[in-house]
């Protein structure tokens, strides 16, 4: 699917459907160029149908002949109100209605856009995304076309540079959404491994995979408890996109890479989800994602690091007992009170390993608790760090991609629900608060030196229904945050 600018006049364009994102507000002088294709009668079928352009807004008209063949009116809401993500929300939802043509899809915004290069972006990333779909693993094709060619028509000629970053992002994205979505039985610790060497060769990653003997000799006994319970080998994944000249500032990216988490002998029962726990690597599909998107825009001055401790959480008769005691490759014992709280384990070693790398900053990824889905819902993940200048450049980061992030507190008090009779933490605390908890657990394996910011994306990491540029299913949340992030260091 193309995504352009198209300068011709409303009255030259020749696609096939077009959609309108109106304000509320003067809608005669809006539609004034599109009355013509309505034989005068737009303004009176649509106060008919008591179309005022309010958020949610929405009418359709077929024509029998002439081009555009649909007109697809969306309402945006008052001016003064406006943002971003209500672009993409009217944008994803006129499309949606649109797609059973093929041929070319024209979006006209009849008034000037407050920033007309972020609105450009935003609008042809939700036009792409909103129709994606994953039709990998369905025997028939899918009958319903897609638009070949999507165009912006009457955006200022400096948008251009804009557009430009939407195929390297939403490719990112849509990996992640395809990682997610991808069953447990196809897309194991090993073929992950596999997919994320053959990118490094794509974009000019370097690409290193430690084996289960080079994961025991670092002492990851953390990642590797989880690991044991599964008959398929954990593949510890670490992908480097070097930029050309000088190195300003290193990042490492962590993501949680669990393949299928069954829950291990506190195995999840009721409603704990356990059909969905292919999702369980989210944190990870948006890393590789990133990955991709970076190894395509080869942003200048950062060196970033991509981290997986990929696995399965598992039982068998040699899985970890709950009670067990392990030790990190920190050198900290964990008495493991539930096989279930098994992302801090794998990540605790994931970030020993990073911060060895010396980075001015991690972030990790994860979909660590239920309790964090609880507290924000599917729509924000929850951000914890003690850096107000990390929180402040991932949310603005967030918001810019439209993605929801909300930063959490991390209470050194809290700290005492991890304590162990026995080793030097427990891996679980008590069920309040246990996001947070979760979160003051990685903090034991970062180095105080070096700036961390954790993400839960247990909610976000799927949809049950299409929600603005998230069809249902893998949502490949974290990707545009984190590449925003990134791009807005090498500034
Ligand atoms: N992968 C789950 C977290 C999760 C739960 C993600 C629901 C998305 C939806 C994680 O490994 C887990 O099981 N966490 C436990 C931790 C608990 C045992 C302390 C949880 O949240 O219940
Ligand atoms: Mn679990
Ligand atoms: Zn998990």
């Amino acid at each position: 699917m193309q995504i352009s600018l198209n300068s011709a006049s409303l009255q030259n364009w020749t696609g096939n459907v077009l959609l309108v994102g109106l304000l509320e507000g003067n809608l005669e002088e809006q539609l004034s160029h599109l009355e013509k294709l309505c034989d005068g009668l737009l303004i009176k079928r649509l106060e008919k149908q008591e179309f005022s352009a309010k958020p949610g807004d929405f009418a359709s008209f077929n024509f029998l002949k002439g081009n555009p063949e649909k007109l697809i009116l969306i309402g945006l809401g008052k001016p003064q109100n406006l943002q971003l993500d209500d672009l993409r929300v009217g944008v994803s939802k006129g499309i949606r209605s649109g797609v059973e043509d093929k041929g070319s899809l024209g979006i006209l915004f009849p008034w000037e856009p407050f920033d007309a290069s972020a609105a450009a972006k935003a609008i042809g990333e939700s036009a792409r995304l909103s129709l994606f779909k994953d039709l990998r693993f369905r025997s028939e094709p899918d009958p319903q076309p897609m638009p070949e060619k999507i165009e912006l028509i009457g955006f200022p000629e400096s948008a251009n540079f804009a557009l430009d970053e939407i195929h390297p992002i939403c490719s990112g994205v849509e990996l992640a959404r395809e990682l997610v979505g991808a069953p447990p039985n196809s897309l194991t610790p090993i073929v992950l491994a596999e997919k994320a060497l053959l990118l490094a060769e794509e974009y000019d990653l370097h690409a290193k995979v430690l084996e289960l003997k080079d994961c025991e000799k670092k002492g990851m006994g953390a990642y590797l408890a989880v690991a044991k319970g599964s008959d398929l080998l954990p593949k510890f994944i670490h992908l480097t996109y070097k930029p050309k000249g000088e190195v300003i500032r290193r990042i490492a990216l962590v993501g949680k890479g669990l393949t299928f988490d069954s829950g291990g002998y506190n195995l999840k029962v009721g409603a704990s989800q356990i059909d969905l726990m292919k999702f369980d690597m989210g944190g990870s599909a948006a890393v590789i994602g990133a990955a991709r998107a970076i190894g395509e825009m080869r942003p200048e001055g950062t060196e970033v690091h991509f981290i997986i401790a990929a696995c399965e959480n598992m039982i068998n008769g040699s899985a970890v007992h709950p009670g067990d005691i392990i030790q990190a490759s920190n050198g900290k014992t964990i008495e493991i009170n539930n096989t279930d709280a098994e992302g801090r384990l794998t990540l605790a070693d994931a970030l020993v390993y990073a911060c060895e790398l010396n980075p001015d900053a991690i972030v990790d990824l994860a979909t660590l608790t239920g309790a964090c889905v609880i507290a924000l819902g599917d729509e924000i993940a929850g951000l914890w760090t003690e850096s107000d200048q990390l929180a402040n450049d991932l949310k603005v980061a967030s918001d810019s991609a439209g993605e929801g992030l909300w930063r959490m507190p991390l209470p050194n008090s809290y700290r005492e629900g991890l304590k162990s009779m026995l080793a030097d933490i427990k891996n679980t605390g008590p069920r309040q608060g246990g996001s947070i908890t979760a979160a003051l657990f990685l903090k034991e394996f970062v180095k105080d030196s070096i700036q961390w910011a954790h993400i839960d994306i247990a909610g976000t990491v799927w949809s049950e229904k299409d929600r603005g540029v998230n069809s249902a299913g893998a949502t490949g949340y974290g990707v545009r945050t984190l590449v925003n992030w990134i791009n807005s260091l090498s500034i």
